[in-house]
C-alpha cells in the first residue's frame, strides 16, 4: 500500500505513526497517511518562516514564474492527479477531471493578476509623499476540508502564495492524498523548499496545532461550523486574521415564470454535484405555488434515472466520503420523514455490486415547513427539500430563513424581479437562471451570516492575503 508522506522544507517526511485512507466507493484502505502532530507542525512553520526570508527577496514575475509552471505541471499530470481524487473522494472521474482543471486554473490566474497587484499614492500636504504598499503577512495556514481536496487546495493556496506568503496545509484526514502531489509537483515547478509544506494528520492534533500557532500570520479554513468557531478562537488569541467558510443551506428560488425546462437540469446537478458534499449546494427549493406539482414531478423523474456507482465507473451520483458521513445524513432524513413528505429515496440503494461503499439514494422532501432540519441543517448529502410559496415577499422570506448566507439562485424572465431578488437575498453569490459557475475562479466567493467572513477567488481573494503598509516620506 502507497505511503503518503509529509512535505516539510522540501523533504517527504515520514513519523512512523500513520492512518489509513479509504476509498468510499469500495470501503478498502488504499493507503496509509503519515499522521503529523505537533512536532511537524513546528518543523513546517520554521521551515515557512525561513523560505519567507527568501521570498521576500523575490520578485512578482519570479512568483508569477513558478506558479504558472505549477499550473503546467497539473495539467500534465492531470490524468494521473483525477484518478487519484476519484479514488480518495469516490467523485465520479468526470468531476474529478473538472476539478483538476480548475486547480490548474486557479495557479495560472493568481500568476496572471499578483502582477497587478499595487498600492495607491496618496495625497497629502507640501513636503509630503505617502504611498501604500500590499504586503505579505508571511506564514499563513491553511485548514482544508474533504469534499474538494485539489479545488480546495488550490483555492486557498494560490492567492496566498501569489500575495508572496509561505504556506503551510493541513489537508482532511479523510482525503491526504492529491494535496501532497500538489506540494511534489511544486517543488518541481521550482518552489524553494519550505515554500509550501503539506502536514497530513487529524484535525484535534495536527490541525489544532497548527490553527493555535504562534508563528501563524493568517489563517484560511473551510469546514463546519463548530471548527470554524474553535479555529477563530484560536486566531483571536494570537491576534491573527482568519478567513471562515462554513457551508450554506442554498436556494434555488423557482417563479412561475421560469423556465423550467432549463432550471431543473441545473436544479438537479446542484444538489448532485458531489453527492451533495459541497458547501454551495443547492440544498433547497423554494417554488411558487402554481408550479410546484409540475417542477416535483420533473425533479422526482431524474432523481430515479440517476445511475449510481464507483467513482471511477464515472456514475452521476457516487457515494458519500465516509460511513460517518452516510450516517449523519441517514439520522437528518429520518427527521425529514416525520416533518415532510419522502417523494423519493432515503435509503441506501439495494444493490448487492455497490455493498461496501457508503451510497445513499438521491432523496426528496416535498411540502417541507420552514422549520424542519431537512429545510435548515447543512446535510452534506444528496438530499433536496422543496418548499411552496405564494408571492415574492414569502419566497424572500424563506430564501432568508436560514442561518446560512452562501449562494442564491433566482429562476425568473423578469428581470425587475431578478433584480429586486438579487438585492434581497443574504448570500455571498445569487445567480440568476444558472446555478454556480464552473469552479469561478474570477467570482468572489464567501459566506453572509453564519456561512463565515472573508472572501475568497477573485482579485479580492488575493488583497485578503495581503496587508497594507502605508509609508510617508518626508522630501524637504
Ligand atoms: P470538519 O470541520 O471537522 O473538517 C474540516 C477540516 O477541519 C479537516 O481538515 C479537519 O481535519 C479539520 N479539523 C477538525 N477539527 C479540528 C480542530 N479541532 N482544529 C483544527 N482543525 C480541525 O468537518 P467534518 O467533520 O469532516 O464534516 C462535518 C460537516 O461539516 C459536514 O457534514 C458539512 O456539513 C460540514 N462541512 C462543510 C464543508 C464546506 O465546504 N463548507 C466541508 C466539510 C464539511
Ligand atoms: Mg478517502
Amino acid at each position: 500500500m502507497r505511503t503518503i508522506p509529509a512535505l516539510i522544507a522540501g523533504e517527504e517526511v515520514t513519523t512512523g505513526t500513520t492512518f489509513t485512507v479509504v476509498d468510499p466507493s469500495t470501503g478498502t484502505p488504499f493507503a496509509e497517511a503519515t499522521r503529523c502532530g505537533t512536532a511537524q507542525v513546528d518543523d513546517a512553520v520554521e521551515a515557512a518562516r525561513s523560505a519567507f526570508g527568501f521570498v521576500r527577496g523575490r520578485s512578482a514575475e519570479w512568483r508569477a514564474g513558478v506558479l504558472r509552471q505549477l499550473a503546467a505541471l497539473i495539467r500534465r499530470d492531470a490524468d494521473r492527479l483525477a484518478d487519484l481524487e476519484c479514488q480518495d473522494v469516490g467523485k465520479p472521474l468526470r468531476q474529478a477531471r473538472t476539478d483538476v482543471a480548475v486547480t490548474a486554473r486557479y495557479f495560472d490566474y493568481y500568476a496572471g493578476i499578483l502582477q497587478a497587484l499595487h498600492g495607491d499614492t496618496l495625497p497629502q500636504a507640501d513636503g509630503m509623499v505617502a504611498f501604500t504598499r500590499r504586503e505579505p503577512f508571511g506564514v499563513t495556514a491553511h485548514i482544508t476540508p474533504w469534499n474538494y481536496p485539489l479545488q480546495m487546495t488550490a483555492r486557498t493556496l494560490a492567492p496566498a502564495l501569489a500575495a508572496g506568503n509561505c504556506c503551510v496545509l493541513k489537508p482532511a484526514e479523510d482525503t491526504p492524498v492529491t494535496a501532497v502531489e500538489i506540494a511534489r509537483l511544486a517543488l518541481e515547478a521550482g518552489f524553494p523548499p519550505g515554500m509550501l509544506n503539506v502536514v497530513p494528520g487529524f484535525g484535534p492534533e495536527a490541525g489544532a496545532a497548527l490553527a493555535g500557532h504562534p508563528g501563524i500570520d493568517h489563517i484560511s479554513f473551510t469546514g463546519s461550523r463548530p471548527v470554524g468557531t474553535a479555529i477563530a478562537q484560536a486566531a483571536a488569541a494570537n491576534v491573527v486574521p482568519v478567513v471562515l467558510e462554513l457551508g450554506g443551506k442554498s436556494p434555488n428560488i423557482v417563479f412561475e415564470d421560469a423556465d423550467l425546462g432549463h432550471a431543473v437540469p441545473l436544479i438537479v446537478s446542484a444538489i448532485i454535484q458531489n453527492c451533495g458534499q459541497t458547501c454551495s449546494a443547492g440544498s433547497r427549493v423554494l417554488v411558487h405555488e402554481s408550479v410546484h406539482g409540475k417542477l416535483v414531478a420533473a425533479v422526482r423523474e431524474r432523481f430515479e434515472a440517476l445511475r449510481i456507482g464507483p467513482g471511477a465507473q464515472d456514475p452521476d451520483l457516487g457515494p458519500l466520503i465516509s460511513d460517518r458521513q452516510r450516517a449523519r445524513v441517514a439520522s437528518l432524513v429520518e427527521q425529514g420523514r416525520r416533518e415532510a413528505v419522502l417523494v423519493t429515496g432515503g435509503d441506501v440503494p439495494d444493490d448487492e455490486r455497490l455493498h461496501g461503499g457508503f451510497f445513499y439514494r438521491p432523496t426528496l422532501f416535498d411540502h417541507v415547513p420552514a422549520t424542519a432540519a431537512v429545510a435548515q441543517e447543512e446535510i452534506f448529502g444528496p438530499v433536496l427539500s422543496v418548499t411552496p410559496f405564494r408571492d415574492d415577499t414569502e419566497a424572500v422570506a424563506l430564501a432568508n430563513g436560514t442561518e446560512y448566507g452562501l449562494v442564491a439562485a433566482v429562476w425568473t424572465r423578469d428581470i425587475g424581479r431578478a433584480h429586486r431578488l438579487a438585492d434581497e437575498v443574504c448570500a455571498g453569490q445569487v445567480f440568476v437562471n444558472t446555478y454556480g459557475a464552473a469552479g469561478g475562479v474570477e467570482l468572489p466567493f464567501g459566506g453572509w451570516k453564519r456561512s463565515g467572513y472573508g472572501r475568497e477567488k477573485g482579485f479580492e481573494g488575493l488583497l485578503g492575503y495581503t496587508q497594507t503598509k502605508t509609508v510617508v516620506i518626508g522630501v524637504r
